[in-house]
């Protein structure tokens, strides 16, 4: 169980410094922040700022250079990769920029495939994933490859899926980015009743300033620094 009192998601003293051969990129130096329970934040910032690379390096995708990231207290980069990825399995839910779907298993399976990792059964991670699949409107969709689907559809899939095992923390890089109003609300409100109903924290990179404005804190990462 998650301790109220210890921050979902943790980070201290992270810096980020990206090698390509002679070329050095200083994303950022020195960030700390905490992300508390049930907590929604908005990231924003200019293209290029490291708004993916945080949530990357907060997710426990990429090392930083620098500094620690705790899930639920725990040092995830002082654990395995195995260990590591296990525990995202279970306490995160990551709707990335490019969405990283299997173009050629079907919806439905794209989104049990996290419940099947935790070792649920078909019959309940399909239960599970369409009902979900139904919030975002892809009822119609679950037999179709994620190959044969519109750009809207694949988004809102990887979204179905990052919801799926009701995760402690949602970490997502700009989920309705290429949505139109309607379906970005619609999606925007699947995340808040994830939210509301399970205590789901929501990270949420994002160049809406509406959307950003409904959360409870924004934080504007800009010249490797963030603000809160
Ligand atoms: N693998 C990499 N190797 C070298 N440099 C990188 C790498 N990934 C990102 N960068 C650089 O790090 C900086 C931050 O990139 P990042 O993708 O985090 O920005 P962002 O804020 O998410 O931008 P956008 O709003 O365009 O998505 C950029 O200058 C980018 O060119
Ligand atoms: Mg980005």
């Amino acid at each position: 169980m998650s301790d109220l009192n210890v921050p979902v998601l943790e980070c201290r003293a992270l810096a980020k410094t990206y090698q390509d051969g002679k070329l050095f990129v200083d994303v950022f130096r020195c960030i700390n922040l905490a992300i508390a329970a049930k907590e929604q934040v908005a990231i924003i910032g200019p293209s290029g700022s490291g708004k993916s690379t945080l949530l990357h390096l907060l997710g426990g995708l990429d090392k930083p250079t620098e500094g620690t990231v705790c899930i639920n207290g725990t040092d995830i980069y002082a654990l395995s990769e195995k260990k590591r990825s296990q525990l995202r399995n279970r306490t995160l839910g990551f709707v990335y920029q490019l969405h990283h779907l299997l173009p050629e298993f079907s919806v439905l399976e794209n989104v049990c495939l996290p419940l099947l990792l935790q070792e649920k059964t078909i019959i309940e991670a399909e239960h599970q994933a369409t009902e979900l699949l139904a919030k975002v409107g892809l009822a119609k969709r679950l037999g179709h490859k994620v190959s044969e689907l519109s750009g809207g559809e694949r988004q809102r899939t990887a979204i179905a899926r990052a919801l799926v095992t009701k995760p402690s923390c949602l970490l997502a890089d700009e989920p309705t980015g290429n949505l139109d109003q309607q379906t970005a609300n619609g999606v925007y409100e699947t995340m808040l009743e994830l939210n509301r109903d399970v205590g789901t924290s929501l990270v949420i990179v994002t160049h809406d300033l509406q959307l950003a404005k409904k959360m409870d804190r924004i934080l504007t990462i800009q010249d490797g620094e963030v603000f809160h």
